[in-house]
């Protein structure tokens, strides 16, 4: 029979740090405090895998030994293995993380993109819990990540920050390290750069929501109200943490259904 998990460990790889937290799945919330670990540079899955297992050597001890762990990367992961990487390494391209990662830590780990984690822990216990039709969890940070959500079910890597507007990826005008690397203030990079990029995605897949997340969204008072959109637009309600509760929780989903396969 499948188990069901009430506690799950989630750790978000990212350019520059490497996150991890206890996560309680039934609240969708974090137990206790984040461990934070720079990202190594260069950012090769050796490297940066070695820190995975660091974290978890961190929580080992507040972890049910068949708890799950979901790890999220910065790029398209299509079963376990990686295919592109927008902000790391490049050699993390074709390396399969689930059982590089599996191998390195010696415990079963879900390995999924960042952004999906995001849209999958605002979808279920977020700004969009509750919400029907097409929601885009977008995340505002060294790039530009997107989580498609479509009445509840996550559609996966969906690489939307890597459109091509007005002749530039997307992202590289858009992210928030755009605005801090050019020096935008907030209205700037409103009226300048998140406006063309949601009206470009709005008339492209007419969602029904747009939920935004990453570190920036803490300040989103300053810039989501200056945005003229169709649709409806709302700070995450997990900030940066939606993607540690995601991974957590998909790694669960993950462990059920794999569980019950072999019943
Ligand atoms: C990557 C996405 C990722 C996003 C946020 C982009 O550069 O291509 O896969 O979700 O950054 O980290």
């Amino acid at each position: 029979m499948a188990t069901t998990h009430t506690i799950g460990l989630g750790i978000d790889i990212g350019g520059s740090g490497i996150k991890g937290a206890l996560v309680d799945l039934v609240k969708g919330e974090l137990i206790g405090e984040r461990h934070k670990i720079l990202t190594p540079q260069p950012s090769t899955p050796e490297a940066v895998v070695e820190v995975v297992g660091q974290i978890i050597e961190h929580f080992v001890e507040g972890l049910p030994a068949d708890a799950p762990i979901g790890v999220t990367v910065p790029g398209v992961v299509q079963r376990g293995v990686v295919k592109f990487v927008g902000n790391l390494d490049e050699s993390w391209v074709e390396y399969d993380a689930d059982t590089g990662i599996e191998k390195a830590v010696g415990r079963a780990v879900h390995v999924l993109n960042d952004a999906d984690a995001a849209g999958v822990a605002e979808a279920r216990f977020g700004a969009a819990k509750g919400q029907d039709g097409l929601v885009l969890v977008t995340t505002l940070g060294t790039g530009i990540g997107v989580g498609m959500i479509f009445n509840g079910v996550l559609v996966p890597n969906v690489e939307l920050g890597h459109l091509e507007i007005d002749g530039h990826n997307a992202e590289s005008r858009a992210a928030a390290s755009a605005k801090e690397r050019e020096g935008l203030s907030y209205e700037e990079w409103a009226t300048q750069r998140l406006q063309r990029y949601y009206s470009h995605v709005e008339n492209l897949l007419w969602p029904d929501l747009f939920v935004v997340g990453g570190g920036v969204s803490r300040k989103s008072d300053k810039f989501l109200p200056l945005l003229e959109l169709r649709t409806p637009i709302v700070p995450a309600a997990l900030r940066n943490m939606a993607g540690i509760v995601g991974a957590a929780a998909v790694a669960a989903e993950h462990a059920a259904a794999s569980a019950g396969s072999t019943d």
